[in-house]
């Protein structure tokens, strides 16, 4: 009974740690990024976003951690691993792929190569490197939602 209600404490910390993360990716795709493209003045703008989303990403590390620890104690008290061999659990696929792209993302390619890349691309033509960030922050976030769609609709034993 008490390993259950440790269960049930990681499926909503799961689902939590997903609003914030997601709903900041979503924040960022939809307003903030869009936002800064109207911005006339190439430094300022550069100088804005990495203030801004320096501090989404610390959120998003947070959360990230969070979402994979309470999504992989979830599968252990399930017993459920076999899961990622079963083609009707592609949303669990997809879950799990969304989150090693942020994982790589946030705590590797960023801290390595990533943020200067852009920063250089920006500097050398602002508008073209932000419409190349909105894209792929586009993608990113539609696979989010379709995961976000998947899990509820397949974790509450609907199959396709
Ligand atoms: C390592 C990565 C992840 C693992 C191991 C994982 C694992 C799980 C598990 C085991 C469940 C419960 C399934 C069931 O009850 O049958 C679940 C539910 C869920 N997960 Fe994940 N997950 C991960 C990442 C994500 C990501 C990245 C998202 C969002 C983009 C997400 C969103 C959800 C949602 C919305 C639910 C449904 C909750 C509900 O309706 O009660 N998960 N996850």
């Amino acid at each position: 009974m008490q390993d259950f209600s440790y269960f049930v404490f990681a499926r909503s910390l799961h689902v939590a740690a997903v609003v914030f993360w997601i709903g900041g990716v979503a924040f960022v795709t939809t307003v903030l990024i869009p936002a800064l493209k109207k911005i006339a003045a190439g430094d300022d703008k550069l100088e804005l976003f990495e203030q801004l989303e320096g501090r989404f990403s610390f959120q998003a590390k947070i959360t990230t951690l969070l979402t994979g620890i309470s999504g992989f104690y979830m599968l252990e008290f399930m017993n459920a691993w076999e899961r990622y061999s079963q083609p009707q659990f592609w949303w669990m696929h997809l879950m799990t792929l969304v989150w090693v792209i942020f994982t790589l993302v946030l705590f590797l390619f960023e801290p390595l190569f990533l943020h200067r890349w852009f920063r250089e691309r920006a500097l050398i033509n602002s508008d073209k490197a932000f419409a190349l960030l909105h894209r792929m922050h586009k993608v990113l976030l539609t696979l989010s939602v379709l995961a976000v769609l998947g899990a509820v609709v397949g974790s509450h034993g609907f199959t396709f």
